[in-house]
């Protein structure tokens, strides 16, 4: 009997990907995330790190190459059900954060996937609590500061519970203090893969067991992310100095 779980969760083959009238952005990049792994996507301004998570959940369709989200590969008609296990955090929060009050935006989701109004306000409440947000509950996201959004943006994400969590830039914004908290609740999370593009390699040091480095269109490295950062020759090669 096949093992479900051993089962890769996001399989990447050959995908190329091109914004009109430029030159491909993505050219050829393949790489499985399997349960359990946590993974970082570094690379420079730039890079495509954005334009790749897109494709994963389908924002962005790839001119050539496959996506396999849990087994199913991503296309029209598996769409919906790839973005319901997939919570994906914007780069930029107000991408994410549209209703009237922030509680809306956290509710939102789970309201719209049939979660009942009084549990979707008890989760999102929890949610705002844990990233300090609850006496903010009823301010439009336009009234908080860019770090809360960020954390607004997060709460939203997470009152999902979604299997995988793809992030881009998460701490952007964040003190020391919650990209601390950020780490710590990322590691209580019970989601099976977790990818975060991310230019903070002190913070994926402490997030994440492995980083590709996608440079040139290409995933260049793929690598034990502890072993990656104490490579400072490596680092240095694809434009990414540690201290900076
Ligand atoms: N909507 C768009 N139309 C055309 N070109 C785009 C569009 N979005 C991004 N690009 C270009 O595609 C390339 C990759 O952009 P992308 O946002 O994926 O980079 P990134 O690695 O996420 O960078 P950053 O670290 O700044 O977030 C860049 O050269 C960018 O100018
Ligand atoms: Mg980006």
């Amino acid at each position: 009997m096949t093992n479900l779980k051993s089962a890769p969760t996001i399989e990447v083959q050959d995908l190329v990907f091109g914004y009109p009238e430029q030159k491909p952005v993505l050219r050829g990049i393949s790489f499985t995330l399997h349960p359990g792994e946590r993974v970082a996507l570094l690379g420079l301004t730039g890079a495509g790190k954005s334009t790749l998570l897109e494709n994963l959940i389908g924002l962005k369709m790839p001119q050539s190459g496959e996506i396999r989200v849990q087994g199913k590969k991503l296309e029209e008609a598996t769409l919906s059900q790839a973005r319901r296990q997939i919570g994906f955090c914007f780069q930029d929060a107000n991408d994410q954060l549209f209703m009237p009050t922030i509680l809306e935006d956290v509710t939102f989701g789970p309201r719209n996937y049939g979660v009942p109004p009084g549990v979707a306000r008890d989760r999102a409440l929890s949610l705002l609590d844990e990233f300090g947000l609850v006496e903010f509950a009823n301010r439009s996201a336009h009234e908080l500061s860019g770090g809360q959004r960020r954390l607004a943006a997060l709460a939203a994400i997470l009152a999902l519970e979604p299997a995988i969590l793809i992030l881009d830039e998460p701490t952007n914004g964040l003190d020391p203090s919650w990209r601390r908290h950020l780490a710590k609740v990322l590691s209580q999370l019970p989601i099976e893969v977790i990818l975060i593009a991310s230019h903070n390699l002190n913070w994926i040091g402490k997030t994440t067991q492995r980083a590709l480095v996608l440079a040139d269109g290409q995933i260049q490295v793929d690598r034990q992310t502890e072993d990656l950062l104490k490579d400072k020759s490596t680092l240095e090669y694809y434009n990414l100095p540690p201290d900076w």
